[in-house]
């Protein structure tokens, strides 16, 4: 690959090789200096459409781990607010030395896009309602830092599954290294045509009973209601939501005893997923910022420091 735009054309030996590729980044930030000159002489472009705390400061702290020069552009503080073109945009930023871009965009699809037409490599920061690569591969690294073999595990994914580039990268990853997912959530709040043995993920069970869906989980993932990109209000509302789909503590009794609750971030807090749930002892919500760094280092390791391994 010379762009990372989704996980959904990843073999198993290709999210190995990043999860071994992480371990060693692990290692590297175990030491007191951090810093190894893997991408010394290269320029990271954080490109930013949409807003982001967890993605770009990982990013920028990864690249930096790797002795990139790094650079951040964000839609409301450039030339894009006067009315840049994505594509002049990538021009200005290749004629600048950009080698990689990780770019972030509220449509699907804009990586792709920028991929066609850009020298520098792509990695996908998350597009639209499609793709978040580097989310689903942190998120699948942190459950084998706890299960090892993640082939037979079970994994509910609850929540605005429909808005969710998040759910969609991971249920291609979970699929492919053997997991068994389930998504829950409101109808109207579930991807169109899931349900459907010939649609895109025709492995993936459907549930709207959230008790039925966490029974047995090894991993419980609770999605943000992703009310920006909710056009025609929130369905159900907010009360009704919390009260048929939140994770709590009384709904987790169900999963496995020593279930792994997740949440990409940022979460809203006893909405989908009750604050002592997010803060509780079966909460790894903070390793999975923590392992973003690690993951990304390896993504930006892999695709540039070796030439395009991944
Ligand atoms: N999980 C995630 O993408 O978070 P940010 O929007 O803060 O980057």
């Amino acid at each position: 690959h010379r762009h990372l735009l989704d996980v959904d054309d990843f073999s198993p030996e290709e999210f190995q090789l990043v999860f071994e590729t992480a371990d060693a980044m692990r290692e590297i930030l175990a030491r007191p200096i951090k810093k190894v000159p893997a991408l010394r002489g290269q320029t990271v472009v954080n490109l930013f459409y949409e807003n982001s705390t967890r993605t770009r400061a990982s990013f920028e702290i990864a690249a930096k781990n790797l002795s990139a020069e790094v650079l951040n552009v964000t839609s409301t503080a450039s030339s894009i607010a006067k009315g840049e073109s994505l594509i002049d945009t990538l021009k200005t930023l290749e004629a600048l030395g950009a080698n990689i871009i990780v770019m972030r965009h509220n449509l699907s699809g804009a990586p792709h896009v920028a991929a066609k037409y850009s020298k520098a490599s792509i990695i996908n920061a998350g597009d639209g309602w499609h793709a978040h690569p580097t989310q689903a591969l942190l998120d699948l690294y942190t459950i084998r830092k706890h299960k090892g073999n993640l082939n037979g595990l079970k994994a509910a994914i609850i929540g605005d599954v429909r808005h969710s580039r998040v759910a969609h990268s991971n249920i291609w990853g979970m699929t492919r290294l053997g997991m068994k997912v389930t998504v829950c959530g409101p109808p109207t709040l579930l991807p169109y045509g899931l349900d459907n043995p010939g649609g895109l993920f025709p492995e993936v069970r459907v549930e709207t009973d959230v008790e039925k869906a966490v029974e047995d989980a090894d991993v419980v993932m609770a999605l943000r209601l992703q009310r920006e990109r909710q056009q025609s209000g929130l369905l159900p509302s907010v009360a009704e939501y919390v009260r048929r789909f939140q994770v709590s503590q009384e709904r987790l009794k169900r999963a496995k005893s020593e279930v792994l609750v997740m949440h990409p971030g940022p979460v809203n807090e006893d909405i989908e997923l009750a604050a002592e749930s997010a803060y509780g002892d079966k909460s790894v919500i903070n390793e999975q910022v923590q392992n973003g760094v690690a993951v990304r280092m390896a993504v930006l390791y892999l695709l540039a420091g070796k030439q395009g391994e991944l």
